[in-house]
């Protein structure tokens, strides 16, 4: 699994790889085990690949993103499974292990997909958790599918968890999960963490199943979030929606009888990244020498812009190019001087909203580049596949500056991977104060993507930057994330998790 929305998800279907992970099923957990630690995720951490891949092991690889890096050690020590769809419609596969870490497939139809993960997960509560950017649909058919298929996803947890296990459930697609499992195994510890914005209750309030998915939540012991006001959106949704009584950062939830029978906690716990991996590949001589290649690819510019996204339209790529297209206009940037790398990951292709933001921003970079390009030079370098990590240090390396201009995300790990990377302590980072990341990165260059003019001299004034302003700013990033990497984030949950649980039961 991605963790947060890094930009590079792969995954290949292909029949022998399916072959392969059916049969290599006889591995993995048994239907009789029980596991003392659980991961439950819509995704499971691995995705499918074909033998001659790199990394790939009986048909499975496991998949980029800090999640897995920061939960695989405490998988391994602590008899762990991970819950998680396995990627392929309508296809049943057995648990099994790979990497040390047993996994629990859960199964999702045809239908389910359509109607949980590209209807009710990403039609209904994406665009509703990120500020309505784009307007959510609200269908009764998807909300039966979503509690369906959540349920599915508890009762694989229910089966396999040993008494008094810790289970931790990830993510706006099973924020039923708690509940389910509150009520058939109160002997559980249970966290749910928000990889995503918790709306403010005027926005929430427009959902017309808002009672059950805080009701859904407050089953968990400890509810985390990305940002403090994410965690304080929630308090209010509980308060004014269920009339729940909330101090401090506690949640009372009261039973059908009106008496507290937990008291949930509210907190945030911002997510980052596998800082030593980011660090060991920017420093590997491979990695530096195909970051000099890229540089020369293109022409040597004096300033490589970048952008790294998954092709949504919370990531503002559209204020972006429109920001950079007036730059070329205004004659303040030239195709001799400057080239804008954007990569565009494929994402979600089947949900609307998404296929029309791929029309328009490729008609964007088309109209762009028709207008600005010379025979040698090109304005906009856009790239609509996903890379492996280490094309994705290559090009953190290879820029001079990083636009993050989201309109609104949880957290954005692509901020915090370039300044990880840039261990030279140069280099400049154009963050919305959208982002979650803008919370830990206040030496960033802040901005708001909204406001055009202010997103154009703020890329200017990264383009000029002098390096002793470059380097202060990025050696006071670098410590703050260095000091902050994923497993701190993993072990302050958990942490945080038990207390609380024992201090509930003393
Ligand atoms: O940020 C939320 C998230 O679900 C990430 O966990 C994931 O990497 C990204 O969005 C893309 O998710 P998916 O491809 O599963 O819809």
């Amino acid at each position: 699994m991605e963790a947060t929305d890094s930009a590079g998800h792969g995954g290949q279907d292909t029949t022998e790889a399916t072959r392969t992970a059916t049969d290599g099923a006889a591995s993995g957990a048994g239907a009789g085990d029980q596991f003392d630690f659980m991961v439950v995720s819509n995704r499971l951490p691995v995705d499918r690949c074909s033998a001659d891949e790199a990394g790939c092991e009986d048909g499975w690889r496991r998949s980029p993103g800090g999640l897995v890096t920061a939960l695989a050690p405490m998988m391994t020590k602590t008899d762990g499974a991970w819950v998680g769809w396995h990627g392929a419609p309508d296809e049943t596969v057995k648990p099994f292990s790979h990497g040390g870490i047993d996994l629990i497939p859960v199964q999702l139809s045809t239908d389910d997909i359509e109607l949980f993960y590209e209807g009710f997960s990403n039609a209904t509560l994406w665009p509703l958790y990120h500020d309505v950017i784009a307007p959510p649909e609200f269908h009764r058919t998807w909300w039966d599918s979503y509690r369906k298929v959540n349920r599915r996803f508890a009762d694989a947890v229910i089966r396999h968890a040993a008494e008094g296990a810790t289970v931790w459930v990830q993510d706006y697609q099973l924020q039923l999960v708690p509940k389910l499992l509150r009520e058939a195994r109160p002997d559980l510890k249970i966290g749910f963490f928000n990889h995503i914005p918790f709306p403010p209750p005027e926005i929430f309030a427009q959902l017309p199943w808002r009672r059950a998915i805080i009701d859904g939540l407050l089953g968990a012991d400890l509810v985390g979030f990305q940002r403090s006001s994410d965690a304080g959106n929630f308090m209010r949704s509980a308060r004014r929606f269920l009339g729940a009584s909330v101090k401090q950062q506690q949640v009372h939830v009261r039973g059908a009888d009106g008496e507290t029978t937990h008291i949930a906690r509210a907190q945030a716990f911002p997510i980052s990244i596998d800082v030593k991996q980011i660090s060991e590949l920017a420093q590997s001589p491979e990695v530096i020498e195909r970051a000099q290649q890229i540089r020369r690819d293109l022409g040597n510019p004096k300033t490589i812009l970048l952008g790294v996204d998954r092709l949504d339209y919370t990531k503002g790529i559209r204020h972006r190019l429109k920001a950079y297209e007036e730059l070329l206009q205004d004659g303040k940037v030239t195709v001799e001087d400057a080239t804008l790398i954007q990569v565009a990951s494929p994402s979600r292709e089947r949900v609307e909203q998404y296929r029309l933001l791929r029309e328009e921003v490729e008609g964007t970079v088309g109209h762009i580049n028709g207008t600005f390009d010379t025979m040698q030079n090109t304005a906009v370098r856009y790239l609509h596949h996903s890379y492996p990590i280490e094309e994705m240090v290559s090009l953190y390396l290879a820029a001079d500056v990083m636009l993050v201009t989201a309109l609104r995300d949880g957290m954005n790990l692509v901020a915090k991977e370039y300044v990880t990377a840039r261990t030279k302590n140069d280099g400049a980072l154009v963050l919305s104060e959208f982002a979650g990341a803008a919370d830990q990165l206040k030496q960033a260059l802040l901005m708001n993507p909204h406001d055009i003019d202010g997103l154009k001299d703020t890329i200017m004034r990264a383009v000029n930057m002098q390096p002793a302003e470059a380097s202060r700013r990025m050696r006071a990033m670098r410590k703050q994330i260095l000091d902050h990497d994923v497993d701190l984030w993993s072990s302050d949950f958990l942490n945080a998790l038990a207390e609380k649980v024992v201090r509930d039961e003393s």
